[in-house]
């Protein structure tokens, strides 16, 4: 059996640490080691059934990478490098993190264009979530009235991480499995 694929972005570590998480809560029979996007190539997505992916928003609203102060190159260089249905027939869940205080009207909206991307790369995203129980005034990565993945606040809700982890992790246990 194939496993899952974890890749994430990062400046300060925090997507980082999820990753981990997810890997442990997983099981490292199922995941794959988180790897940092910065060090990762096109083919080594490619390389897995199913993807976990993490992003942090950094500026308003945008991906972190060089242009917006990250110190290495992150998922901004990353998504130009895809091309159009090279992942059809992958199944794709995101996590973001973000701080719905002082970045209200741009909540998580870098994991929009993670969302967009990998979605016209024709992957099958899953794992979207409600927005009930974050408090922001607008986000990029709300789509159809749910962000796009799971969202986490680790400077405003950081008790509610575990849970939010374990219930998200759940809801994908089955749609991964069955694609793998
Ligand atoms: C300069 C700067 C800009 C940020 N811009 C946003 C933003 O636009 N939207 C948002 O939700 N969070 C924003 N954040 C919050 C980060 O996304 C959050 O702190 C995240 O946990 C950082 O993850 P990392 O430790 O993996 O880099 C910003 C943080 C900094 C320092």
């Amino acid at each position: 059996m194939s496993k899952i694929g974890i890749f994430f972005g990062t400046d300060t570590g925090n997507t980082r640490r999820i990753a981990k998480d997810i890997h442990t809560l997983l099981g490292a029979d199922i995941a794959a080691k988180p790897v940092n996007i910065r060090t990762a190539k096109v083919e080594d997505l490619l390389h897995y059934e199913c993807l976990i992916l993490g992003t942090p928003t950094y500026g308003e609203g945008e991906l972190p990478g060089l242009a917006t102060g990250s110190t290495t190159e992150s998922w901004a260089e990353f998504l130009p490098k895809l091309t159009a249905h090279q992942f059809a027939g992958k199944t794709v869940a995101l996590y973001g993190l973000g701080n719905q205080k002082s970045y209200a009207k741009d909540f998580v909206s870098g994991m929009f264009y993670l969302y967009d991307s990998f979605k016209n790369c024709g992957a099958n995203m899953i794992g979207s979530t409600s927005t009930e129980g974050y408090v922001f005034k607008h986000s990029k990565a709300v789509v159809e009235g749910e962000f796009v993945g799971l969202v986490l606040d680790q400077e405003n809700q950081k008790e509610l991480t575990e849970t939010r982890l374990a219930t998200w992790l759940k809801t994908l246990k089955l749609p991964l499995e069955s694609s793998l």
